[in-house]
């Protein structure tokens, strides 16, 4: 598979007069990919049953005929103002009660079966004219599932949904004399929340103190599942009639939906990465951290959406936004430095990218995000990412292909387990995408190379595997992990919870072959924080343990921090990055991988064949023999 270039385009933006010139401009910057109409719906039809389809006709044979590929978006992340006055109860509800109004974008309940066949009639609409144009190589389903909080919705339709949801999952022979195995499940016999039908079954908001953890857990998995649902409508229709790639473009740090599981029904993952926006917006880091990356964006953050999307699409997958200059919408957007958009796009190629596109071509000069910039300024101008997009797309040339090798280590995510962290933390600021991303950035401070799966996915030939905070262990891991001789890294929390959010009995983690128990826990206040016999810190949270192990690690007090037994290494609590990426370095050499301690803001990716190291700073870095220039990319043969 070939390396590749793109950008996002809105001809509906622009006029008429400048299309052949703007896609005379792209070819020449050396792009191959141009992605558009995902916000177009008003234009496709702006009257209910009106369709005017030329002004697309005519920009796909433009954009086609100048040698670019399409990537064609679904409209569905903006219906027109209209179908409120069809649906006026389509709107998403949030958890205080409010409808979220027209006016921006995403204004919509996944719920609403009369939005729902709106959106199945535009597709079918779009994949009927377009499905075998040649020029169209791709689609788009939406845009960003979950943007502005977007995937739960508190409205009736959902309240409905739910309810049928729960008929279905708690369903043992089919009436409502199975809402038993519902209030058992629940523990709903605890302050007497048990109920008599699936109707009387509220969505888990406005109660008076917090509501039952089972219930938001599987209000969570139906809103997950409602995604789920959405976009496989929309793929069953556009199968029908083309046979081009379909993808979604994911976000960084969203886990609202079950990604896995809506990647299970696109042929590639794409998504969407603006550094400097997520280190702001997305990052808990200290302001030192982020004050030395404001310009870079965090040198972990990209990397590890990177792994976890080749995991949602099966090693298949792109960049369909690149930030290439400020964006509009995080609390302060600095202009990136020279060298970054092009060390940002390296860096994707390095992970397994085929195609890093960039949002946008042009800066809009209206509306919401007139202050992004793109790869042209508004009035024509080049802004500054373009010279950098032209300098890799010549770099292509002599590293056309794209790796494929599976890493030796293996760093699990699971969505649920993300979920269940947030319904009960039992401690501020403590929460599963941070606790995986500690191990990530530790990992990767050792020069690791990881990939990313789903909890139940294959694990054979991973050296290390860790599944830090993997609330529910699914039955087929605790397997895989008998037959493993795969080092283990597992704890705090795994198997803290049974699959229906209570906890189970023999107490956690309960692993097959281990006398292990977590006793108690406890949370702790930030300046509480537990110090190590070693150098470091237990913080925010730990386990009391009991049974049979070896202790690798002590608290001051003596007490076990990190244990072991055989090829299994459990974390009693979270540790900081000092005894983290201790922890993680014995494990690597007990396992005989190589590692290497990486100074400040240098990474590394090792692919099947090449080895990419990236100096996130402003300083030249030696590293194993090499120098390496401020913000730069060095790519070396194996
Ligand atoms: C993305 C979105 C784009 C644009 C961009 C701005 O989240 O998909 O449409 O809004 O952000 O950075």
């Amino acid at each position: 598979m070939k390396r590749s270039l793109g950008t996002c385009y809105y001809p509906e933006h622009w006029a008429r007069q400048i299309w052949e010139e703007d896609a005379r401009r792209m070819t020449e910057a050396g792009l191959t990919w141009v992605r558009i109409g995902e916000f177009a719906w008003s234009r496709l039809e702006p009257r209910p049953g009106h369709y005017e389809f030329d002004w697309l006709d005519e920009a796909i044979e433009i954009l086609g005929n100048a040698g670019l590929r399409i990537v064609l978006g679904t409209p569905t992340a903006t219906p027109p103002r209209w179908m409120l006055d069809r649906y006026p109860d389509m709107l998403a509800v949030d958890a205080e009660g409010r409808p979220r109004k027209f006016g921006s974008r995403r204004h919509y309940c996944f719920s609403h079966e009369g939005y729902k066949a709106d959106c199945a009639r535009i597709v079918t609409m779009l994949a009927r004219r377009y499905g075998s144009n040649p020029h169209v190589a791709a689609w788009q389903t939406d845009n960003e599932y979950g943007c502005h909080d977007t995937t739960i919705s508190y409205s009736d339709a959902a309240r409905d949904a739910f309810r049928n949801w729960l008929r279905g999952k708690y369903r043992g022979g089919g009436t409502d004399d199975d809402i038993n195995a519902l209030n058992a499940a629940w523990g709903n016999v605890f302050w007497s929340m048990n109920y008599g039908g699936f109707d009387q079954i509220d969505l888990p908001n406005l109660t008076v103190t917090e509501p039952n953890p089972s219930h938001i857990l599987d209000f969570r998995r139906f809103s997950s599942d409602q995604v789920v649902a959405f976009n496989r409508m929309q793929t069953q229709i556009i199968r029908r009639h083309s046979d081009a790639l379909i993808a979604h473009n994911y976000m960084g740090r969203i886990t609202d939906f079950d990604h896995f599981e809506v990647g299970d029904d696109l042929d590639i993952a794409s998504w969407d990465s603006y550094p400097l926006g997520f280190l702001e917006d997305r990052i808990k880091a200290s302001d030192a951290h982020k004050r030395r990356y404001a310009r870079q964006g965090d040198p972990d953050f990209q990397a590890f959406h990177h792994d976890l999307y080749r995991s949602v699409g099966r090693g298949r997958w792109w960049v369909k936004e690149q930030q290439p200059g400020p964006v509009n919408w995080a609390p302060y957007n600095p202009a990136p430095l020279p060298g970054m958009v092009s060390l940002w796009t390296w860096e994707a190629f390095a992970h397994g990218a085929e195609a890093v596109c960039y949002f946008r071509w042009r800066q809009a000069p209206m509306a919401q995000e007139q202050m992004h910039s793109g790869l042209l300024r508004p009035d024509n101008g080049e802004a500054a990412g373009l010279a950098e997009v032209r300098e890799v797309a010549q770099q292509i040339e002599d590293a056309p292909t794209v790796p494929s090798s599976r890493a030796q280590v293996a760093l699990i995510f699971d969505y649920e387990a993300d979920w269940a962290w947030s319904i009960q933390p039992h401690g501020r600021g403590l929460c599963y995408f941070d606790l995986v991303f500690d191990t990530y950035r530790a990992m990767r401070q050792l020069g690791l190379s990881i990939d990313i799966p789903r909890p139940d996915a294959d694990l054979t030939g991973y050296r290390l595997i860790a599944a830090p905070g993997l609330m529910h262990m699914p039955e087929r891991l605790r397997q895989t992990m008998t037959q493993s001789d795969a080092l283990w890294l597992l704890g705090p929390r795994t198997g803290a919870r049974n699959a229906d959010m209570r906890i189970p009995v023999p107490l956690p983690p309960d692993l097959p072959g281990w006398d292990l128990k977590v006793v108690h826990v406890e949370s702790l206040r930030t300046d509480m924080a537990l110090p190590l016999q070693s150098d470091g810190e237990m913080v925010s949270y730990r386990e009391i343990v009991e049974g049979a192990f070896e202790t690798v690690e002590a608290l001051d007090d003596g007490s076990p921090a990190v244990i072991r037994s055989n090829n299994r290494i459990y974390v009693c609590g979270w540790l900081d990055s000092v005894a983290l990426r201790r922890v993680i370095r014995d494990a690597a050499i007990r396992m005989e991988l190589d590692i290497i301690d990486l100074p400040e803001g240098v990474r590394l990716r090792n692919t099947g064949h090449e080895s990419f190291w990236f100096n996130h700073t402003t300083e030249a870095k030696m590293v194993s023999g090499l120098t390496l220039p401020p913000i730069s990319v060095l790519r070396t043969t194996r």
